[in-house]
């Protein structure tokens, strides 16, 4: 058994993003010049997955439009000499991918988001990868993941651990017992209050899960706000079957929110050789 297909959910609105995500999906924002649904999909194919699920929305039509070849522009960048941008424009990594589009009519959540795309997925385990999130590190974080799949064949999610005063915004698990490479997850709950947080262990946005959680999703029900939570389905998986946590090791930034979003855009600028001294001088006269 191995991961070859994952899952990137794109249909929620991105409220905290208006009005940018008014007319464009917030995930087509860029951090720089890439959109950051590309940094997931580039993460995705280098951990080894070949089919990409998108759950999408109608009106999210430049998500496609991002990942088809396109062939007129590539014409007009060779005719003009600049055929160094033709691998910006399609890169090579793309070629062997083959990408769906899933559209969820409604959003009812992201466990929802999830169950689309179960007539994809069917009976495999899978990946999920929430563009929202950026992980930069040596391994990338769903290889790390991955790396325990492959050991114990077991769900995996990524956690790291988060201050106490903003546990309340994430998914928070209640740790068993803890290895060098995997924490076993004894239970996880979704935005605890402080006092309640079983630990200060959260779950960020990559996961590998067993096909079995699509029967859990079945069966989870709609929580106060109308949303299906994919915590909640974890929840009731963890009763059948193990699941474990990877602590993971690197960088992460919540570009789901203004304020990570341009800490990333920051911190990446001033890792690009072509604008960093620059940036670092702007960096200073501001301050
Ligand atoms: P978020 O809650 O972070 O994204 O969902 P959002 O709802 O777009 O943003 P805000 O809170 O309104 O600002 C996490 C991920 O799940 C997807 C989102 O696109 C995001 O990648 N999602 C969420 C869906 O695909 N469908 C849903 O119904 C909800």
């Amino acid at each position: 058994k191995m991961i070859k297909k994952a899952v990137l959910p794109v249909a929620g609105l991105g409220t905290r993003f208006l009005p940018a995500s008014k007319a464009t999906p917030k995930e087509m924002l860029p951090i720089i010049d890439k959109p950051l649904v590309q940094y997931a999909v580039e993460e995705a194919i280098n951990a080894g997955i070949n089919e990409i699920i998108f759950i999408t929305s109608p009106e999210k039509n430049s998500i496609k439009n991002h990942f088809d070849k396109n062939e007129e522009i590539e014409s007009r960048l060779i005719k003009s000499g600049k055929d160094d941008m033709v691998k910006k424009l399609n890169p090579d990594i793309f070629s062997n991918i083959t990408f769906y589009y899933v559209n969820q009519e409604t959003q009812n959540g992201l466990g929802d988001a999830i169950l689309h795309a179960e007539s994809i997925i069917k009976n495999e385990d899978f990946a999920v990868l929430l563009p929202d999130d950026l992980f930069f590190s040596k391994r990338s974080c769903l290889s790390q993941l991955i790396d325990i799949y492959n050991e114990k064949k077991s769900s995996v999610i990524a956690v790291n651990k988060i201050d106490k005063e903003n546990i309340h915004k994430y998914g928070v698990i209640k740790p068993g017992k803890v290895s060098d490479v995997f924490i076993n997850v004894q239970d996880i709950v979704e935005k605890p209050s402080y006092k309640d947080a079983p630990s200060d262990i959260a779950v960020c946005g990559r996961y590998v899960l067993t096909s079995s959680i699509f029967n859990h999703l079945k069966a989870t029900d709609f929580d106060k706000n109308g949303e299906i939570q994919l915590t909640d389905a974890i929840r009731s998986l963890i009763k059948d079957e193990e699941v474990l946590a990877c602590l993971y090791k690197g960088e992460k930034f919540d570009c789901g929110s203004k304020k990570g979003f341009v800490h990333a855009t920051i911190a990446l600028a001033l890792r690009d050789e072509s604008i960093s001294e620059d940036i670092k001088k702007i960096i200073k006269d501001i301050i």
